[in-house]
């Protein structure tokens, strides 16, 4: 009888749309925009069919079809993460279902404005015949079609395009190119703020060369628009049954203690060893770690070639939980998600460091901090917008039951696998729930941190409205 109610009260939550609150930065956090708490990220990367799948030609891309979305999303929640990260997205396909599905469950989205094919991105050997004006109206075009969304995140102007020491000493300026440029387009085309950054590869010689190269100042203040609102790096140091000194995670924090700028993981997941164990993950969000970085996602959802999976899914929709899935859900169980997310942000704020050579300790590493003019026909774009601009919306996500087979690691159907909307001041997280409890067409997915503010007084009023409606319906059967 309880769960009854209880689903028909969150059925009633799906017929509106609610919306996780935005998240800003404050010095070196990710905050609530209402609350004040920080958010670390429990994200997992989301790219089905790997970058060398991404064909715009198809029709598709990660955010295209909102039965995949919904059967990934369930699968999410039930793990427990807040966020993920798309890496290639099509500018002109509707993502409204698919965005709609993961803000209903409390899950952000971090957003690479960048594809893998020619045109689509800075190439990191030729930067400068790369940055032009019909590149930047494609990243433009990403900014447009996500920015109405609340639980866009970020936009990540890069990806490892620094990825060795000649790299290093050419393509720096162009990042922060494409960084002042999208900046400068949100802060004229989007009601919010939506924060820009740079996801580094795991290469230690250049890693904090390319941090401080990119969260320096430039004009002496933290509004120069060139510099990022926040630094990720992919890192795999982490392999199988390691330590915080081992895997050089104590280093990795020392150095990025007095950051500017949030920094955290925009992937990690070592895989050699596999199956993977994930003991990484109560040293990420402990004690030790917590306080300098926020969080990380884990590389990645779909099995693909290179072996990083987490589900397998197959060509006709079905779906099979691996053992790494079992694995890292039993590591967030362990944490204490009241704890977590329920920390105030710190008024630590570190003063950005001013640009210059001395900052730069690799040898070849750019120290050239005069950035690349905006290409010709560019400044023109972020002056009167992109024409025509993709439009994206929150939409009602009206069916929450996945259509699709969905096996355990131990081959059972799961039954009844569905999403369970939150309120609209929750994001998601760890259910506690044991990997290998088949779901019920009632399971609630995941427990949430309720948070005061602004949201919860109407959240309250949603479940009252609710309570009254089921109560009338039962009273009109007894
Ligand atoms: C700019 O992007 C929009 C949206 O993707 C597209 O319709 C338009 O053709 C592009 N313009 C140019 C000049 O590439
Ligand atoms: C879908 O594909 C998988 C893997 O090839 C197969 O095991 C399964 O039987 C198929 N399911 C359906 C409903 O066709
Ligand atoms: C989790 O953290 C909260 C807040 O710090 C604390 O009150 C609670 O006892 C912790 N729970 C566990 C199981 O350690
Ligand atoms: C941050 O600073 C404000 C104003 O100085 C103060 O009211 C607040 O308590 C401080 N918060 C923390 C977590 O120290
Ligand atoms: C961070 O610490 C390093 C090493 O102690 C120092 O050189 C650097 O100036 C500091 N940066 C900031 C922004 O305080
Ligand atoms: C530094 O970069 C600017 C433009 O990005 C370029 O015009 C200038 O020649 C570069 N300076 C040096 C010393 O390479």
């Amino acid at each position: 009888m309880f769960r009854a109610i209880q689903f028909a009260i969150l059925s009633l939550f799906c017929a509106t749309t609610f919306a996780v609150q935005t998240v800003v930065i404050k010095g070196s956090d990710f905050v609530n925009s209402v609350t004040g708490d920080r958010l670390q990220l429990l994200g997992v990367a989301y790219q089905p069919g790997g970058s060398s799948g991404y064909n715009p030609a198809s029709g598709v891309d990660p955010l295209s079809d909102g039965g995949v979305c919904l059967r990934d999303a369930a699968l999410m929640q039930r793990l427990g993460v807040n966020a993920i990260r798309v890496y290639n997205v099509d500018p002109d396909l509707n993502h409204d279902m698919c965005a709609s599905i993961f803000n209903a469950v409390g899950i952000y989205m971090l957003i690479d404005v960048n594809s893998p094919l020619a045109g689509e991105s800075i190439d990191r050997s030729a930067p400068g015949t790369s940055y032009d004006s019909s590149y930047l109206n494609r990243t433009f075009a990403v900014v447009e079609a996500f920015k109405s969304y609340p639980n866009t995140l970020l936009f990540f102007a890069g990806n490892e395009v620094i990825n060795d020491l000649p790299t290093s000493g050419t393509v720096p300026p162009y990042m922060r190119a494409v960084t002042r440029d999208l900046k400068n387009y949100i802060a004229k085309h989007s009601t919010r703020s939506i924060p820009v950054g740079y996801s580094a590869a795991d290469f230690r010689e250049t890693l904090l060369d390319s941090w401080n190269y990119m969260q320096c100042t430039t004009t002496g203040d933290d509004t120069d628009p060139s510099r990022v609102d926040l630094f990720a790096l992919n890192s795999y140091s982490w392999c199988g049954d390691s330590s915080y000194q081992t895997s050089g995670y104590d280093v990795l924090t020392a150095d990025f203690s007095n950051t500017s700028v949030p920094v955290f993981f925009s992937e990690y997941g070592c895989n050699k060893p596999s199956p993977r164990i994930f003991t990484e993950v109560p040293v990420l969000y402990g004690p030790l770690m917590t306080p300098v970085l926020s969080g990380g996602l884990v590389y990645e959802f779909s099995q693909e070639t290179s072996n990083f999976g987490l589900v397998t899914i197959n060509s006709n929709g079905s779906a099979q939980l691996l053992s790494d899935y079992d694995s890292l859900q039993k590591q967030f169980n362990t944490l204490n998600v009241t704890m977590l997310q329920g920390l105030k942000a710190g008024n630590t704020t570190v003063v950005a460091p001013k640009c210059s050579s001395s900052l730069i300790t690799t040898q070849g590493f750019s120290t050239n901090f005069t950035i690349p003019a905006v290409p010709p026909g560019a400044q023109d774009l972020i002056n009167n917008g992109i024409s025509p601009a993709p439009v994206g919306k929150l939409v009602t996500v009206s069916s929450t039951k996945v259509t699709q087979t969905v096996q355990q690691s131990n081959g059972q159907v799961m039954s009844g696998l569905a999403i369970t909307p939150l309120a609209d001041d929750q994001s998601n997280n760890p259910s506690g729930a044991s990997p290998s409890t088949t779901t019920t067409s009632s399971a609630p997915a995941a427990t949430t941190s309720k948070k005061s503010g602004a949201g919860s007084v109407r959240s309250s009023l949603s479940v009252l409205l609710g309570v009254v409606t089921i109560a009338a319906f039962y009273s009109s059967f007894i």
